[in-house]
């Protein structure tokens, strides 16, 4: 297993609508064990190809459940199929390091999407499970949780990168 650099806001590659996965072989299972790596090294709870810089769709994530027991979840061409609810809550993202800001979503989506064997299955998530899994989801599609923030808060975020870009903070 290897670590993979986490690419950062702006880097084209998380603007991109990621590529259908179509191969599930060696190379993917190699890919799915770093990226679940990288991201318990990063100490985060989801992350999706784009931000190992590969545009295509596919992430990971590891939501413990209320004992604290992990819950890993690899999820290919992942769809959202259903939502209810709404929440909001403090939401980061590997991408945008010390950047948590307040973000409405669905208080539940149920994921359809393949494991890392072409199998397909759904999952049923409420509260950080649904917020995961949107996130996610969104990154496959080229969407990044700024686009989610409230314009206030978009401004006072993408402020907030300007000055960490300036002071070397941002690479
Ligand atoms: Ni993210």
């Amino acid at each position: 297993m290897a670590l993979l650099e986490i690419v950062k806001y702006p880097e084209p590659v998380l603007h991109a609508v990621g590529k259908p996965v179509e191969r599930f072989d060696d190379e993917l299972k190699k890919l799915v064990a770093d990226m679940f790596e990288t991201m318990y090294d990063a100490k985060g709870v989801g992350l999706a190809a784009p931000q190992v810089n590969v545009s295509q769709r596919l992430f990971v994530m590891d939501v413990p459940d209320e004992e604290g027991k992990s819950n890993k979840i690899i999820a290919v061409n992942p769809e959202i199929i259903y939502v209810e609810g709404e929440q909001i809550g403090d939401e980061g993202c590997l991408s945008f390091p010390s950047i948590y800001v307040p973000i409405q979503r669905n208080q539940r989506a149920i994921l359809r999407a393949q494991d890392a064997a072409g199998n397909w299955f759904e999952l049923d998530g409420e509260n950080l499970a649904a917020r995961c899994v949107l996130h996610e989801t969104d990154h496959c599609d080229g969407i990044v949780f700024l686009n989610r923030m409230t314009k206030l808060k978009r401004e006072m975020a993408k402020r907030k990168i300007k000055k960490l870009q300036k002071t070397g903070q941002w690479e």
